[in-house]
């Protein structure tokens, strides 16, 4: 084997590989409820909660748009441009979140990388053509994804960059105090996919709102699952709304994959140049943008009960959980989270769930805070009652056994 002396290469494979890594997971069937190459599992892993992909009408758009369009996007969109399906769905979201425009990129990551970099650098393309933006601080959510901290690793802490506790509003109010003056964007998420937690987003955008700070809020969890009157955090949601950005995935509820970030009209024109992920790398492909048009219509407006059934059954499940009495997150979202907190710990009952026959992704640190490792369930639309069930047992014994 070739080594790279002065490296720590060698002794960081040995460490992974003695706890079980040894390279992805590989599964030849389209993610779902279920996992695997020879011997299939139950998979509690997969983000793309409705496997909408698997519907023949779905498949249809994508097939469709392929032979349409093709596959590669040909170059960035600032240089090749988009297609028309590109066009139509971000004019369907942007309409959905009810913000004036929308841009899209080819992951969410991409999208919150370009928003920190428009609103940070200075940029300068001709005279008359220019925005310095060396002046903006931002103020996050401690525990905001792994993009979005990644996306100001450059900026330095207590100079542009503060944070506030997770979800408080007083500490956030006690930040934006101690900013007077300064062009603030505080950067918000909806759902938190690790602890399961929904962020109070009226009182949130209100303090934006009385400190004159812009707010963008990261709805990668929560997109088309949450919102209408009838469903959980509808008013959350109705908060959200207020916010300046939107930023969503489509890995999650659509399944499928990119980013795009809504917000008022010349700011998004602007985001063409000023993120660098529009102009120097790929979008989304044209059959993932005519995929998500699709999936958003058909979930926000023509069959909203898939989401309403999904949501029931992750209610039903949820409840299992608590009569079990396995130690679960607090909040009744799709992301039902098991607190395990030492990391080893939650490696060794990822591998004893796995020779039960069942997936559940441990999430360390950086994903989740230090010594707080949870098992993060979430739960397919596709998942029979035989799965959800002996999920619980298998969980009741391995507790029994001390393990959990
Ligand atoms: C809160 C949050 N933001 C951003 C992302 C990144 O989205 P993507 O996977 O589309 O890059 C994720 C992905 O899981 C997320 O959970």
């Amino acid at each position: 084997m070739t080594t790279l002396p002065g490296w720590n290469f060698d002794k960081f494979a040995e460490g992974i590989r003695a706890a079980g890594i040894t390279g992805p997971p590989v599964s030849r069937l389209i993610p779902g409820a279920v996992h695997g190459t020879d011997t299939l599992v139950s998979n509690f892993a997969s983000v793309n909660m409705l496997n909408l992909q698997r519907r023949d009408d779905v498949m249809d758009r994508l097939l469709d748009a392929t032979r349409k369009y093709g596959l590669a996007s040909g170059g960035s969109r600032t240089v090749q441009g988009v297609s028309p399906a590109h066009i139509e769905m971000e004019t369907t979201i942007a309409a959905y979140l009810k913000k004036e425009a929308a841009i899209s990129f080819g992951t969410g990551t991409l999208a919150n990388i370009g928003f920190i970099n428009a609103m940070s650098g200075t940029h300068s393309f001709m005279p008359g053509v220019a925005m310095v933006n060396r002046d903006v601080v931002f103020v996050f959510d401690r525990d905001a994804h792994w993009s979005l901290w990644k996306s100001v690793e450059g900026l330095k802490f207590g100079e542009r960059i503060f944070s506030f506790k997770h979800n408080s509003v007083e500490s956030l109010e006690e930040v934006l105090k101690g900013l007077a003056g300064k062009r603030v964007v505080v950067v918000l998420e909806s759902v938190f996919s690790i602890d399961g937690t929904v962020a109070p987003m009226h009182e949130l955008v209100d303090v934006c709102e009385r400190y004159g700070a812009v707010s963008y809020v990261d709805d990668a969890n929560g997109f088309l699952l949450y919102g209408p009157p009838h469903r959980k955090f509808a008013e959350e949601y109705a908060g959200m709304q207020r916010a300046d950005f939107i930023m969503v995935s489509m890995k999650k509820a659509v399944g499928l994959e990119g980013g795009l970030i809504a917000g008022p009209k010349d700011a998004i024109l602007g985001f063409e140049l000023l993120s660098g992920t529009g102009s120097f790398t790929a979008g989304m492909s044209a059959p993932a943008a005519a995929g998500t048009d699709y999936i958003t219509k058909l979930l926000a407006y023509d069959e909203p009960e898939i989401v309403d059934g999904y949501l029931a059954k992750v209610a039903d499940f949820r409840k299992m959980l608590l009569d079990a009495e396995l130690p679960v997150t607090d909040t009744e979202t799709c992301f039902s989270s098991l607190v395990i907190g030492d990391e080893r710990r939650c490696v060794e009952l990822f591998h004893a769930y796995l020779d039960e026959g069942i997936r559940v992704p441990p999430y360390l640190y950086p994903a989740a805070r230090r010594g707080q490792a949870v098992l993060r369930i979430i739960i397919n639309a596709a998942h029979t009652d035989e799965q959800l069930s002996n999920f619980i047992e298998v969980s009741t014994k391995l507790r029994d056994k001390g393990l959990l």
